[in-house]
This record gives structure tokens, C-alpha cells and sequence, in this order.
């Protein structure tokens, strides 16, 4: 019998159907596993439904809806690509004939900016509405005003469009009276008991990574040697951990002698896996395989094996108490990649997945204080702890001018909002009225952080934008450069600090070019990369990612009056003349010693990351941009730049004018002709201060 045969969800087939086809809003909820993301949009191609139009499920996550959809083509013998595909950001896996697609949040948000009324669809299903992600959020905001208005203009009844909104538990009431209290259905689970059991490794004081991934390693060998068989899933934050701790139980592993050491004798191997987002889908695939008998599988994983994947046969959970999640980190100014500790509410989450087919056990390496003191009881919202700029960029580009009355499932703080504002104007994609300029459609047409975008125009338009375009790519990947951590691991800092050097030196972006360039024109790239410590992987998305780029600006240049300059100088200057274009909020400039301080208003006291090819070189420097930062107990800079101070002078102003400018109007939509007057002209006198102390400044120092 196929797997999919003895799922929860199958005995409500008839009924879920026909409540998607009755409503034009249905909440569906049931524990992870009970087959609601696979099956349901099965249900409804078998009922006819695509015939409307095509059946759009949404995942959070990238991989999740990559892995799902082949899965799907799997069991309903389709070729992955025709009638049941995927798309995700720079991964179109989608044809004509696609009937049943899956993508991520991001990527239907896009397709709403194209196509408000989503005409191509019959039905739209925001799978993991429990994570909360941003895009999800807005989504639901966006098509309950659509679509609750559509509905009362209406009179024949008959529904085009229709809405379900999946999650794992939790929040449905709050869900349905949102989206005009709509029907909720329950899919019935089947679980068992699990313990839990609270470790004494972590306190409320420690977060050493080195630390947990120790300890969780200890603790899986140890669930390996002493319980009975069932496979174990740990949980740790990210791709680098995982592989470490995935190296440290091999190595662990080969020493355990299987006549004497283990408790259960069934018991004859240990299988090694690690999942992370960023990971190749072939080597996925094996996850959700069984292992061979006597085998123990174990699986090292990101918060993605949380809800979105569902792996078989979990009867342990090793649970580090920690996630990594983007937070908008208001000591800096910037949203920040930070491992935090997980809620109370996740960590039941995760302790669920060991109870799926039997009693299981959850192996917590923190301790009861630390469940009681650091750990709040439900995950604070993506929508109130990110930034929104690009959130706010879609709405404004849909229409949406009153950024605060907008229907939010939970209302984003109105500092976040008027953060965004004044970033999207200091970008100039709005002006002061908060209308959406010519540049913020272009903006909103890359997939990019706006700054990069601005970057990459600014590049175009001086008929360079070879140069951005690899840059840009690179930065839209993970890890390019391989940390051995081994003993070759001097060996691979080796080749990167030559590389470094070769491309012209003290120029983090420069390398990132570089390297892109060296390994496109190797004879073997992959090669290349081997013998540079390189992801080939990442190269090869980047490669990817460039061509997809520079479609949409060929695209755009053949339509859009595209502004021309020209640029006497060298290469060198230009490259990172374009970059302070796009990344003049990302301006720091040396005080003393090694201390650099930031100039977006908030002057935070940063260091250059010893990663940087600018380390230890700092009493060089006076002015930097960076890409993005890093917060330890010490905030650093990563991927930096040396620049001089006039290719800012004109733009670091508008950081600080901003301040006055009446923000909280336009993100009402109240804007008052006379006043706005009134504020400008303070503001022009403002401004010309500014730059006239910023000189000052400039001049006294150097
Ligand atoms: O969405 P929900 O959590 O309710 O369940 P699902 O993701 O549809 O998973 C249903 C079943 O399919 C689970 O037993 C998964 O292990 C299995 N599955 C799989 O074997 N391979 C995949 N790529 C995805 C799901
Ligand atoms: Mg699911």
C-alpha cells in the first residue's frame, strides 16, 4: 500500500472537497504529518477543480515547496515540471500544462503584483499559516481585501477564486473570524505520548553555538547507544552547525563497537543525514527514505523538519532550544540574521514529531530554567520583528497607500512601518507623498534587497552592468567559501586570502566578482571551485542567478526609458562608485584604532569581521561601505569596502532628513499640500546643514 493510503486526511476526501467548493474562505488544520500539504491539492485536481484554473499552494519555505511538489508528481505520475511543478526565487520548474503548482509565499506575492484578481488560479492555498512568515501574512491581508469585497458584489453566488488557508494547530479561531468567519475544518489526528526531558548543558547565560552542537552530539549518541530502535531527529540552527555536528557523529560513530556498546541488539549502524534549506534536492530525497534494517537513521536538521517536512519512523527528537530567524535589530538599524532561543509553543512543536507512529521521547539539552526565563511562549510574528520594506514597496506598488489601516492578522509596530517608509524614500522608490516613483517600480521589478537593486541600475546605467550583475548573484547565495574547519582549514584560508589578494585586495566585493569570473572561465568549474574551497553549488545558482538578472534587465531597458550616464575613471572606482549608489546606508567610518562607527544616525560602535580581506588592514581606512553585519557580543561589518567620502558626500543627508519628514501622514495617507511645502523648505535648509557639518567633519579629520 502507497504511503499515502493510510494518511489521516483520507477519510475527509469527500467533505474537504466539497467544503473548497462551497466556500470562498475555509481554514483547514491537523497535526504535521496528517497529509494536509500533499493530499488535499490532490483532492482537488481529482475533483475537477483545475479546470477553473490552476490549483497555487504556498509554502514559507523554499525547500519545502521544491521537495513537496516532487513528492506530489511522484504519487500522481506526472513528470515534475508538467502538470504538477514548482516555482520558487530564480527557480521556475513550471509549464504551460502546470495544473497544480507549488511555490513559495514570495512568489505568488510577485504574481499578485502582475495580477491583482490572480485570474490564472481556481484555487489558492496558504499552506503553514502558523509560521507566520511575512509574506503569508500579507498575502492573507491582501486577499481578504480583495476578495471578502468581491464577494458581497457578487449576487449570483458563483466563487472564482478560492481561498484555504492550512495550519499545523493553533490560532484557527483567530484565523477564521479574520477572513469573516469562515469554516474551520479539523482533520482528526492520531498521536502518541511523548516525554520530555530537560538537559543541564544550557543555562540561561550560555549561547555558544560550539556549546549546543557538543552537546547534541552527545546526546544523539547517547539516545543511539541506550534506546531502543526508532530513528532520531536533532535540531540545530544552520547549514554550518549541521555539518559539523553531522562530521563529529561520524567520527563518534565509527568507534562504537555494536557486540558490547548498544542496548538493543537489533540495533546494528547508525545512518548520518543533515537537512538544511540550501541543500541539493537529490540528497533530500534520501531523508524521507527508510533506512536499511538494523539501521538507525539520524537526521540533523533546521527548524524545516519543525512542520513543513514531514520525515517517517521519528521516535527521538534532540532539541538544541535554538532557531535562527531574521530580526530586525534596532541597536543597528538593520534586520540581522541572530540565533535566538525557540518559544515554548516551537519546542512542543518539535517534541510532536517523535510521536507520530509511536511513543517517543524528546531529549531537551537545555535546562527547566531556561524553558522558564528565555523562552517565550509563542514565536513572535515575522510581520513584528522584520523589516518591511519591500512589503511596503508591493503595497504601495498595489495600490495600497495607507500602509497602517491595512487589514494585518496581527498589526506590525508602527515603527517598523515608518522604518520602511523612510528607507524606500531614502532609496528614492517613494517620494514625499509616498507615491511609488519610477525608480521603485524598477526596484520592485528585481528580486533583490532595494539598495542592490539601486546598485545594480546605477551600474546599468553607466553601461557596466557587467560587473554588478556577478555581484549580485553572489550575493543572492549562501556560502560561497568552504570552512574545512579541520585541520584544512588553514589551508583553504590560505587560497581564499590569495584570491583576495589577486583580485586586486582590500575589496571584499571585488573577491565575490572575482571568483565568479575566474571559475566561469575555467575549462572545469567544478574543478575550480575543489581546488579553491569554493561551493561549486553556490557558483553554480549564481550562475543561475546571473543570467535570470540580466534577463529582466534586458527586459526592462527595451521598455522603460532608461537613464544613461557616463563615467570618466577607473574600473575600480566605478565598481565602487555603483556600490555606495545602493549601499550609502551602509556607511561606517573609522574613529579610532579598529572602531568604526556607523553613519545611518545610530552611530553603533562596529568592527570589521576577521573574515574580510580588510581585517587587520584597518589602519588603512577611513571610510567603508558594508554589505551587511553581524551581531555577536561585538557588532561587525562583513563584505566591506574602502570608499572615499564625495562618492557619499551627496547622498549620507538624506539619512538624516528623513527624520522630520512626516512619515506617519503618508503611511496614513494624510498628506497636507501646504504643510508638506512648509516641511520642505525646512527640510532643503536641513539638508544643506547636514552636509555642511558632515564636511566639516570630513575636513577636520583627514
Ligand atoms: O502537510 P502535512 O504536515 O499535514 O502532511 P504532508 O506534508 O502532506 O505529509 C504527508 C506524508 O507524506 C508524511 O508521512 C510525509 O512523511 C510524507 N512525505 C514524504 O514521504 N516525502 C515528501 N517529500 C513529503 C511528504
Ligand atoms: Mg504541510
Amino acid at each position: 500500500m502507497e504511503g499515502s493510503q493510510c494518511l489521516p486526511i483520507l477519510q475527509h476526501k469527500a467533505t474537504l472537497t466539497k467544503l473548497v467548493k462551497d466556500n470562498v474562505f475555509l481554514v483547514v488544520t491537523g497535526e504535521t504529518g496528517s497529509g494536509k500539504t500533499t493530499q488535499l491539492p490532490q483532492y482537488l485536481y481529482e475533483a475537477g477543480l483545475w479546470k477553473g484554473g490552476i490549483i497555487g499552494i504556498t509554502q514559507p519555505r523554499r525547500v519545502a515547496a521544491i521537495t513537496v511538489a516532487q513528492r506530489v508528481s511522484q504519487e500522481m505520475h506526472f513528470t515534475l515540471g508538467k502538470e504538477v511543478g514548482y516555482q520558487v526565487r530564480f527557480d521556475d520548474c513550471t509549464s504551460q500544462a502546470t495544473v497544480v503548482k507549488y511555490m513559495t509565499d514570495g512568489c505568488l506575492l510577485r504574481e499578485i503584483l502582475a495580477d491583482p484578481g490572480l485570474s490564472q488560479y481556481s484555487v489558492v492555498i496558504l499552506d503553514e499559516a502558523h509560521e507566520r512568515s511575512l509574506n503569508t501574512d500579507i498575502l492573507l491581508g491582501l486577499l481578504k481585501k480583495t476578495l471578502l469585497q468581491a464577494d458581497k458584489g457578487s449576487k449570483d453566488g458563483s466563487v472564482r477564486l478560492r481561498v484555504v488557508v492550512m495550519s499545523a494547530t493553533l490560532e484557527t479561531d483567530k484565523l477564521s473570524t479574520f477572513l469573516g468567519h469562515c469554516p474551520v475544518f479539523t482533520i482528526p489526528g492520531r498521536t502518541f505520548p511523548v516525554t520530555s526531558r530537560f538537559g543541564n548543558a544550557i543555562g540561561p547565560k550560555e549561547v555558544d553555538s560550539s556549546r549546543y552542537v557538543n552537546e547534541v552530539v552527545r546526546v544523539a549518541l547517547e539516545v543511539h547507544v541506550s534506546e531502543v530502535a526508532g530513528d532520531i531527529l536533532v535540531f540545530l540552527t544552520g547549514q554550518s552547525e549541521i555539518e559539523k555536528a553531522c562530521d563529529m557523529l561520524y567520527e563518534k560513530a565509527e568507534s562504537i563497537d555494536y557486540r558490547y556498546d548498544v542496548q538493543d541488539q537489533t540495533v546494528e549502524g547508525l545512518l548520518i543525514l543533515p537537512l538544511y534549506g540550501s541543500m541539493p534536492t537529490d540528497q533530500q530525497r534520501q531523508i524521507f527514505q527508510a533506512p536499511p534494517s538494523g539501521i538507525r537513521k539520524c537526521v540533523v536538521a533546521t527548524n524545516i523538519a519543525a512542520t513543513s517536512l514531514t520525515i517517517n519512523g521519528i521516535k527521538y527528537i534532540v532539541d538544541s532550544g535554538f532557531v535562527k530567524q531574521l530580526n530586525h535589530n534596532s541597536r543597528v538599524g538593520m534586520d540581522i540574521l541572530e540565533v535566538v532561543p525557540i518559544s515554548k509553543s516551537e519546542a512542543q512543536q518539535r517534541a510532536g514529531r517523535a510521536g507520530r507512529t509511536s511513543a517517543g521521547k524528546c531529549f531537551r539539552i537545555y535546562s527547566n530554567e531556561f524553558w522558564e526565563k528565555c523562552m517565550l511562549d509563542y514565536t513572535v510574528p515575522e510581520i513584528q520583528r522584520a523589516s518591511l520594506t519591500s512589503v511596503v514597496l508591493t503595497l504601495k506598488c498595489l495600490g495600497v497607500h495607507d500602509v497602517i489601516r491595512f487589514p494585518y492578522l496581527d498589526h506590525p509596530e508602527e515603527r517598523l512601518l515608518l522604518e520602511a517608509l523612510k528607507q524606500l524614500y531614502q532609496f528614492d522608490a517613494i517620494d514625499r507623498r509616498g507615491q511609488v516613483t519610477q525608480l521603485g517600480r524598477l526596484i520592485m521589478e528585481f528580486p533583490l534587497h532595494p539598495g542592490l537593486t539601486r546598485a545594480l541600475l546605477k551600474a546599468a546605467a553607466y553601461g557596466c552592468e557587467d560587473i554588478l550583475l556577478p555581484l549580485a548573484a553572489m550575493l543572492s547565495v549562501e556560502n560561497i567559501f568552504i570552512r574545512p574547519g579541520t585541520a584544512k582549514q588553514k589551508e583553504a584560508d590560505k587560497k581564499q586570502r590569495n584570491m583576495a589578494a589577486q583580485s586586486g585586495g582590500m575589496n571584499d566585493f571585488a573577491t565575490l566578482l572575482s571568483v565568479f569570473q575566474w571559475c566561469k572561465a575555467s575549462d572545469s568549474p567544478s574543478a575550480w571551485c575543489k581546488e579553491n574551497w569554493i561551493h561549486w553549488r553556490a557558483l553554480k545558482s549564481a550562475f543561475s542567478i546571473e543570467t535570470q538578472l540580466r534577463e529582466i534587465l534586458l527586459r526592462l531597458q527595451q521598455v522603460k526609458d532608461f537613464p544613461v550616464e557616463t563615467f570618466a575613471g577607473n574600473k575600480s572606482e566605478l565598481f565602487r562608485r555603483c556600490l555606495c549608489t545602493g549601499y550609502f546606508t551602509n556607511v561606517a567610518r573609522r574613529s579610532i584604532g579598529k572602531i568604526f562607527s556607523t553613519m545611518d544616525g545610530h552611530g553603533t560602535a562596529v568592527h570589521v569581521h576577521p573574515s574580510s580581506s580588510l581585517f587587520d588592514q584597518e589602519a588603512e581606512l577611513d571610510w567603508v561601505i558594508f554589505h551587511d553585519m553581524m551581531v555577536t557580543s561585538r557588532v561587525y561589518l562583513r563584505t566591506v569596502c574602502p570608499i572615499r567620502y564625495d562618492w557619499v558626500k551627496d547622498l549620507l543627508p538624506k539619512l538624516h532628513e528623513v527624520d522630520a519628514y512626516e512619515l506617519s501622514n503618508i503611511a496614513r495617507e494624510e498628506v497636507n499640500e501646504e504643510e508638506l511645502a512648509k516641511l520642505e523648505s525646512k527640510e532643503a535648509k536641513r539638508q544643506k546643514d547636514t552636509a555642511k557639518k558632515l564636511e566639516k567633519r570630513n575636513d577636520e579629520t583627514s
